[in-house]
């Protein structure tokens, strides 16, 4: 388990100044932005996931530290937060601790449709922003590509009445990614999700470039293989290189590596200890990596 200390140590080697009655910070840390394509608008690279991580008790230690860990992300600049109505729970804690934590503004909250008809979605929304307690989101996703026929027209209806401001498609595996390009192809959209990291590198060969192609904002999933990563390095070395490249560990350089691809938006990495967004945040600063770094990266995690 981390300490206060511990977290107060590493916020200060992050440069973010104590200003919360948690860990106090000052201003944003510098963090890189991209541009979302449809409008310009322009995100931080280092964003947030909410699956598992957030799927604790209202009330609970655990929630305790997730306020600790949204304030870390605040005051570090961050903004990109994605859930979904199929986290069990984990919409409704972010909508409290966002509500509590007075950081309904400051929150880009991308969300989901996981439904199978238009009445279910059209409830599961209802009970979305209930959870979210709020009265619009910024992002709206079909989940995993979920009966998106018909489900992607109702978003891009709820984006017409301001209820979302961008729409999306998301999903999770290697696997998906021919299904996602199709679509990519075929529909306007302002976003995809998908996953891409050391071990899943293949959107870099085509949906990557196809998104940039045309116009579309990239979220990036399981930039950590959903953890996996993290035991298949166990007590090894960070590669020679990185701490010239400014990376002090290797979840730094996981989403390093997300963030360096050009097409890539934002990187949305879960964590519910507030030691882990501290780092995480320091990705998001500093020197990109070269492609010869990437390419050892893959080499590494084939
Ligand atoms: N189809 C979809 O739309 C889809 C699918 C998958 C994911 N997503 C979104 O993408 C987000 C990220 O994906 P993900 O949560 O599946 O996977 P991930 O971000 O690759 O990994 C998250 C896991 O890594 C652990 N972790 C983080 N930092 C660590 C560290 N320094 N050392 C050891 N373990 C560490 C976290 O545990 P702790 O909490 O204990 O730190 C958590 O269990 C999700 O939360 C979700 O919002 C969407």
């Amino acid at each position: 388990m981390y300490g206060r200390r511990d977290v107060l140590r590493a916020g200060a080697a992050l440069g973010l100044l104590a200003a919360s009655p948690v860990l106090r910070a000052e201003s944003p840390s510098g963090l890189l932005t991209r541009k979302i394509p449809s409008t310009g608008e322009a995100l931080p690279v280092i964003g947030a996931g909410t699956s598992g991580s957030f799927e604790v008790e209202a009330g609970s230690s655990q929630y305790q530290q997730l306020k600790e860990v949204l304030s870390v992300f605040f005051r570090g600049g961050g903004k990109v937060i994605d859930t979904s109505p199929n986290y069990g729970g984990a919409d409704a804690i972010l909508g409290q601790l966002l509500e509590e934590g007075g950081w309904h503004r400051q929150c880009f909250i991308a969300t989901k449709i996981a439904a199978d008809s238009k009445d279910a979605a059209a409830s599961q929304w209802a009970d979305s922003l209930k959870s979210l307690r709020t009265d619009k989101v910024d992002l709206l996703q079909i989940h995993n590509l979920r009966d998106w026929q018909r489900q992607l027209p109702y978003a891009q209806e709820l984006k017409k009445q301001g209820k979302t401001r961008y729409v999306g498609i998301t999903h999770y595996l290697a696997s998906g990614q021919g299904a996602v390009a199709d679509i990519l192809r075929e529909h306007p959209l302002d976003f995809i999700q998908i996953n891409y990291s050391v071990n899943a590198p293949d959107a870099a060969r085509e949906l990557l470039p196809l998104a940039a192609d045309k116009g579309v904002a990239v979220l990036i999933n399981r930039a950590f293989d959903d953890g996996r990563l993290f035991s298949r390095i166990k007590d090894q070395p960070l590669p020679g290189w990185a701490a010239e490249a400014g990376i002090g560990s290797w979840a730094q350089l996981f989403l390093k590596f997300a963030i360096s691809h050009p097409a890539v938006t934002t990187v949305i990495p879960a964590t519910g200890r507030p030691d882990r967004q501290l780092d995480q945040l320091k990705a998001g600063a500093g020197p990109l990596l070269s492609e010869a770094q990437q390419k050892a990266l893959i080499q590494q995690f084939a």
